[in-house]
This record gives C-alpha cells, structure tokens and sequence, in this order.
C-alpha cells in the first residue's frame, strides 16, 4: 500500500534532454502523436506498413488482420518468412563482422561471436536437429544455461520451424517434467550443468529425473551441452553430445519457410490455477512487435551495445535477447552470471568493460544493489550509457531515482515498459524523445496499442480511478491460444464478464492520471510477483498439499522492499499444530519440499502453522485476512461472517 500510495502521490516530471532528443528514432511528442493518429486512422493499413518495414517476407502477405473468428486473431496469414533469416542471413552481406554477441561467462571469461559466425553456428546446429529428424512443427524443450548455446538452440528451431519451448534452469525435474509432457515435446536440449555466482548446479540429472516420470516417452533424443565436463549418466540411443551433433555438420542451412502464424514458440507461465500454461506466440507477428518496440521504445542505433540482463527462461529473454536485437543486427551482452559475484560491482563492471550503451533491468535487481552498495556505480566508468529500462514489476520512484542519477546520472531516459509473456512485447511505455517522464509509471502505450483501464462492463474509468487493464483492439504480437486449450485462453483473457469479452484482458489493475499517464497498481488475480518472477498462488498450494504431513495450505503474498513480493503460506498439518524448534524444521523441510516440487524461487519464505485456516461458514477460505495477517496489520475488516476467530490470534503469532 505505501508504494501504490507514494506512486499515487509523485509529483516529478523529466521531460526529454535535449542531447538525447537530437538523435532520437521518434524525436518529439508530435512524431509520437502522428504515429498514434496514424494507427487510428488506418489501423490494418499502420501495421501493414511497419511489418513492410521490419520484416523480410519471402512471400509477402495481402491479408493483414483477419478478425473473423474473435479472440483467435491471424495477423498477415499469407504471408511467409523465416524467423531466423530475419535475424541473421539478413546481416550476411552488410555487416558479416560486426559482433553479435558479446558473452561474460560467470567467472569472468569473455568470448565474442560475431554475425557470420553466429549464423555458421545456428545452421549447423539447425542441421544436427534435422539429423535427429526433427521437423517443422515438433516441440522441442530448451533447458540450458544463460550462454550463446542457448541463443543457438532457439534460433536453430526457428530455422527449422520447430517451436521450442524453454524452460528456465532454475526449475525443478518436476516442473520440467510438466511442461515435457504438456508440449509432448520430442527432444530436450541440456546442459550437463550451468554455473551461477561461482557455484555448480546440475542440468542433465534433472533432466533425466524428469523424463524417468510417466508420459515422457514422446522425448525420443536428449542433447547435451557438455559445460563443465562433469561426467553425468548416459542413455545410449538417447542422449548425444552437442559436439557430436554438430561437428560433421554444414554451416549452411536452408531456412525452412513457415506460415506468419506458424507458432514461433510456447512459453510456460503461472496463472491463477495450478496448471501452468503454454502461452503461444505467432512468427510474424511476434517478430513485428520486438522489432517495433526495440526502434520505438529502445530508440536502437546501430553503434549501440544492448544489454538485457533477463535469462531466456522468460519472455523478457526471448523478445530482448533472442530475437529483438538481432533482427536489428545489434551488438549485445550475454552475461551467464548473477549481479552479486564476484561482488556486487559486477553489473556496473560489464557496462564499463563492454561499454554498454542501452541497459535492461528489474526493479527488483536495482533495488538490491542499492542495498548492497549504493555508491559502488561510482566507481565505474557508466559514461557511455545512454538509455536505462526496467521491466517485470512496478518500479517505486526511490529506486526509479536512484536508476536515474546515480547509473544514469541524470544523463539517460528510463523507459518503464509494461508488458506480459502474453503480449510478447512492450504494451506500455515511454517513447524515450519524446515523452516525459514520471517516476513510477510506465507513461503511454505504444503506438497502435489501444490500452485502456475499464469497469466491468467495459467503460473507460474516470481519471485517477483505478480499473482493469486491457488492450481493446487486437495487436501482432498478442498470445495466440494456449497450447492445446483454447477455452482456457478464451476464458482468461477475454471473460465474457468483462468488457463483454471484447478486450485482451491483462489481469492488472492500473489507474490514468490527469496528464493521462498509466499506473500499474498490481495484478487483480492470484498471481504473485517475486523479484519479477510471476508464480501463481495455487501452484505453490497444489505442492504444499502433495506433501505428506501437510492438510491444506493457503498461500498470500507480503510486500518486500527488495523482492516486491515475498512468498507467505499459511499451513495446517494432517498431525497437530507444531509448537518451536519441532516446527521450524518441519518448515524448512516444506521449503525444501516446494523448491523440489517447482524450483527454488517458489520457497515461502515465510511458514506459519495452525490447527486450521480462517474460513467462512461455507468453508472458503478468507484470503484476505490472510493478506492483513502476513503483513503484519491489525485486523480491521468485517470478521462476522468467519466461523473460527480464534485461529487469527494462533496464525498471528506462528512465524517460520
Ligand atoms: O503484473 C505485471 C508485471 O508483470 C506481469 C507480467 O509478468 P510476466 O508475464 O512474467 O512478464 C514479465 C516481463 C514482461 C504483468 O502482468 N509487470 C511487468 N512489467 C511491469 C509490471 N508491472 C509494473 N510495471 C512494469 N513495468
């Protein structure tokens, strides 16, 4: 609440400065305004165009939005391309040598891959996938270290029209397993380990122990990218080295020419049941909005050194690594490590190093370097910074100030940019030229986006009133169903109770300001975000119950200066209620038991006991006392209609 509140009241504006405005893509609130008239115009005419622009087509499309069967929208459906031949062989002829990648391994190690080299790469891994006979179409899991190899293996799948679908390495064999079985995937591509802040953990083992589960038998190879040489168990038939795979192989490949919605990737996310889901992303129209977004929101030059710090587990990672700089033909920094190792210098030391030009963060990483070393970012040459960006969760103006005088000292812009998995790309944020700045919101939609903040029944709400967060008209690089459950993707994102199931519901709430400024307040459904990563609050309960001691759990989430959020569950045991030293270790070991059955960022970090949950005389459990309980506050709302008051005071004083 003291965020929503201190956000409420933020007062500051940073207009443009003039140096940056000078060299600016979009160079003034009119040139931003043009292109908002334009798409309102002309709506199917203002994406023709940029998909013209951006896009090399090897059949160009005549159809651009067909809205025939809502909410499964085709954007450009006749049209062909490859998504890989936009990002490399378009970059063979002009600049061969200009680097790709530029990659920090964990300890330190510096390698550099230029263009040519980065296609040769691709290509022959692309050509070892179709030696395993791995054709368009099939799902392949990705589930390796933040390295170029993981770059190669997505890109290698576009070439061939594969959808991969990547799992983060922080996830457990059991959610890996999930999502196998879900994609029915028939290829896992691995590592034997990764390293991250000077320490070890195994990839190939928990891969292994995934596919030792039942309905894996789709998975037919296993290919492995041996990092640090450990020796790990070998199923002959199955596993094959990466080397192995790829050493007699060509360095050209044919790209393989898919239809603009031929499904690019899926990409697993929490909702608000257990079951995650497959979120699925087009070609085109996918690839649209991260090259739109780079030229608009990015303000990308071709001298730039483009830096987003995310893992390609996530979208972040895809849209901002993956694909969007290298369809641009940028330079960008791959870092494996994490901002604290060796120290917590680290992040500032690779701008200065690598002269990073444009920096990609989430608040929650800015702010835990505030704590461990507000001053450090001095020590560092930051003078070729030019731009700053956050993403994944609000970002509170303490921070926003911070990112802003001290990395960028009062020199760079910081784009704010609001946006999902499900969106694929920036919705909301500042184009950097041309509009000011509020520390604290992420400014205005994009051009073409039509968000907006509605009641229920659909109408826009008054200024400074808060509301639900949509996308009225559909866009290219929106979510195109889940995978293989299209009614769940009818009825998460466009629910007929609200706005009539017209609008792309993005399940925040955000409310406009006078000036017309978007502010996100937070999601509106059982999600939680912890350090930007979104964990749905049923998924953790669904593994706190599969434990043997435990009968029913609730989980809620608890503000956190650094984190966000933080994980609080509320438990009660099939055995009586713990009491001490008994019950903190019985609380550890459900920890333990949640990072195994998920992976370790969905560990409560808070565990409190009770003989039973504060429910309501129908058996529902009161979620919201369990908010006002977790925080700390004294209970003020209506208790009437619970039928146990007493456990209120027992939970209250059970902390683990
Ligand atoms: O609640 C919003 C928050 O993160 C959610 C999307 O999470 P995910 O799909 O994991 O994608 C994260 C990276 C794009 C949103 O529903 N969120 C994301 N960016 C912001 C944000 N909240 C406030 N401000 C942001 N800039």
């Amino acid at each position: 609440m003291s965020t929503i509140k201190s956000i409420l009241h933020e007062a500051r504006v940073f207009p443009p400065l003039p140096e940056f405005v000078e060299q600016a893509n979009l160079a003034s609130m009119e040139a931003y305004q043009a292109l908002c008239t334009e798409a309102k115009k002309d709506y199917p005419g203002f994406w023709s165009k940029l998909a013209q622009k951006h896009i090399l087509w090897h059949k160009p499309f005549t159809s651009v939005l067909n809205d025939s069967d809502p909410p499964f929208y085709k954007w450009f459906e006749d049209g062909e391309l490859n998504i890989s031949y936009n990002c490399l062989d378009r970059h063979l002829t002009s600049q061969p040598d200009k680097l790709a990648i530029i990659f920090e391994a964990d300890d330190g190690k510096v390698s550099r891959c230029t263009y040519r080299e980065l296609y040769q790469r691709v290509c022959q891994f692309a050509n070892g996938l179709k030696a395993l006979n791995i054709k368009k179409g099939d799902r392949i899991i990705i589930y390796l270290p933040m390295r170029i190899e993981a770059v190669v293996a997505m890109q290698a799948c576009a070439r061939i029209g594969a959808i991969h679908s990547v799992v983060f390495a922080g996830f457990s064999a059991k959610s890996l397993h999930e999502r196998i079985v879900d994609a029915g995937a028939v290829t896992v591509i691995t590592a034997d380990e990764q390293t991250r802040g000077g320490k070890n953990y195994p990839l190939k083992a928990t891969v292994d122990e995934a596919l030792s589960m039942n309905g894996t038998d789709s998975v037919k190879s296993v290919i492995v990218y041996k990092h640090t040489g450990i020796d790990t168990p070998w199923q002959a038939g199955r596993d094959i080295g990466w080397n192995e795979l790829t050493e007699d192989k060509q360095t050209d490949c044919e790209p393989e020419w898919i239809n603009a919605e031929h499904p690019l990737f899926t990409l697993y996310t929490s909702g608000s049941t257990g079951k995650p889901k497959g979120v699925q992303h087009s070609s085109a129209g996918y690839l649209l909005g991260v090259m739109a977004s780079m030229q608009w929101i990015f303000d990308y030059k071709p001298t730039d050194i483009f830096w987003c710090t995310a893992d390609v587990g996530w979208i972040t990672g895809h849209s901002y690594v993956t694909y969007g700089p290298l369809a641009m033909g940028a330079t960008q920094v791959i870092f494996e490590g994490v901002p604290t190792y060796p120290d917590a210098g680290r992040f500032w030391k690779i701008i200065q190093d690598h002269k990073v030009t444009t920096f990609y963060t989430a608040p929650t990483a800015i702010r835990s370097l505030i704590k461990l070393g507000a001053d450090l970012p001095g020590q560092y040459n930051l003078s070729s910074l030019r731009l700053l960006g956050s993403v994944g969760e609000p970002i509170n103006p303490e921070a926003w100030m911070w990112y802003y005088s001290v990395v960028g000292q009062s020199r760079c812009p910081i784009v704010d940019t609001w946006w999902q998995t499900e969106t694929g790309c920036h919705m909301i944020a500042p184009v950097p030229g041309a509009v000011p700045l509020k520390p604290g919101s992420c400014t205005f939609p994009l051009p073409g986006i039509s968000a907006a903040v509605i009641d229920e029944a659909g109408h826009e709400v008054e200024q400074e009133k808060g509301g639900f967060l949509v996308i009225k008209q559909p866009f290219p690089s929106q979510i195109r169903t889940l995978w293989r459950d299209p009614e769940r993707f009818k009825k998460t994102y466009f629910p007929q109770d609200i706005g009539g199931g017209h609008f792309y519901l993005a399940g925040d709430s955000a409310h406009r300001d006078n000036d017309g400024y978007f502010w996100i307040m937070g999601r509106i459904d059982d999600v939680l975000n912890v350090s930007g990563h979104r964990l749905g609050t049923m998924e953790i309960e669904s593994a706190l119950v599969a434990n043997p001691l435990v009968a029913e759990a609730a989980v809620v989430g608890k503000p956190h200066e650094i984190k966000g959020e933080i994980i609080v569950a509320f438990i009660v045991l099939k055995e009586r209620c713990p009491h001490g030293e008994q019950a903190s270790e019985i609380a550890d070991s459900l920890r333990e038991w949640v990072g195994h059955e998920i992976g370790p960022i969905a560990k409560p970090e808070e565990i409190r006991f009770g003989d039973n949950l504060p429910k309501t005389r129908s058996g529902k459990i009161m979620r919201r006392l369990l908010r006002t309980l977790a925080r700390g506050e004294e209970i003020t709302q209506d208790t009437s209609t619970l039928e146990n008051p007493a456990i209120l005071e027992q939970l209250k004083q059970s902390i683990h």
